[in-house]
């Protein structure tokens, strides 16, 4: 399997085929924004992919630098792109060694970040080393007992693909426990993703998440073909739009 931070292909597809609609964005951003501990709070965003959240809250957030972290280049050449002009500063990195000064932030997101980390426990442990006392570490994820997602009514194999991929939220409280983290809530927050099914087909065309690389091409193109015709079936009904929910872990250090 390719890992995520050596996929240019997944680098490509990945800005246009998760972004979110502005309103959407700027809802996440106040929400992970309303854990901080104090106001104008330093940001760390790790494994901040092609940096829509490290421009989200640079803009919709009173924080005083937000920081992101990234071990893809291909990724990182996206995210300074995409936050050229503003405040935010764009580092090479991993969660496990972050090339970044003790006790320098105030809040850590680790938005979909936290299946691909190949050792949970020392990223728990150097998230506790660079946030300050209180700091609080924000986990945007799918835990393994909630796979409700949409995608998997069009290709059901993902649900065990993802089964087997994102751990289960007591083991990853438990590695923060470990770490000196304790967990002040665990709760779930979902947002308009795309205007309709037809607009999220499209957006699902480039097989935009890691996950579809456990599909053969022939599964990818049948579901997507699924998803399709059931846009056009609805084409006379007022458009629904698709939502995605993550849950949200937020994590207190000592
Ligand atoms: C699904 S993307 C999420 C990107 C972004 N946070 C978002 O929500 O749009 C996962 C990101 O984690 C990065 N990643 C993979 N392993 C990592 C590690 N050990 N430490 C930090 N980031 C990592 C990948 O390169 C990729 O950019």
């Amino acid at each position: 399997m390719t890992r995520v931070h050596d996929d240019t292909r997944l680098a490509g597809a990945y800005h246009s085929g998760n972004a979110m609609p502005e309103a959407s964005l700027r809802a996440w951003a106040e929400f992970v924004g309303s854990f901080a501990p104090r106001p104008a709070p330093a940001w760390l965003d790790v494994g901040a992919g092609t940096g829509m959240f490290c421009a989200a809250l640079d803009r919709y957030q009173p924080a005083s630098r937000v920081v992101g972290v990234e071990p893809s280049l291909a990724m990182l050449r996206a995210a300074r792109e995409a936050t050229a002009g503003g405040r935010a500063r764009l580092v090479a990195g991993t969660a496990e060694r972050l090339p970044l000064a003790d006790g320098a932030f105030d809040i850590a997101l680790l938005s979909r970040v936290v299946h691909h980390l190949p050792d949970r426990p020392a990223a728990a442990r150097e998230l506790a080393r660079v946030l300050r006392p209180a700091g609080v570490v924000v986990l945007r994820t799918t835990f393994r007992e909630r796979l409700d997602a949409l995608v998997y009514d069009y290709w059901p194999r993902l649900r065990a693909t993802d089964g087997a991929r994102f751990p289960g939220q007591a083991e990853v409280l438990a590695d923060f426990a470990e770490a000196g983290f304790t967990a002040r809530t665990v709760t779930s927050f979902a947002r308009p993703v795309a205007a309709s099914l037809g607009e999220y087909a499209a957006r699902l065309r480039d097989r935009p998440q890691s996950k579809f690389g456990h599909l053969s091409p022939a599964e990818s193109s049948a579901g997507l073909e699924r998803m399709r015709a059931d846009a056009v079936a609805r084409a006379d009904e007022p458009a629904r739009a698709v939502c995605e929910r993550y849950d949200v872990a937020v994590l207190v250090r000592g």
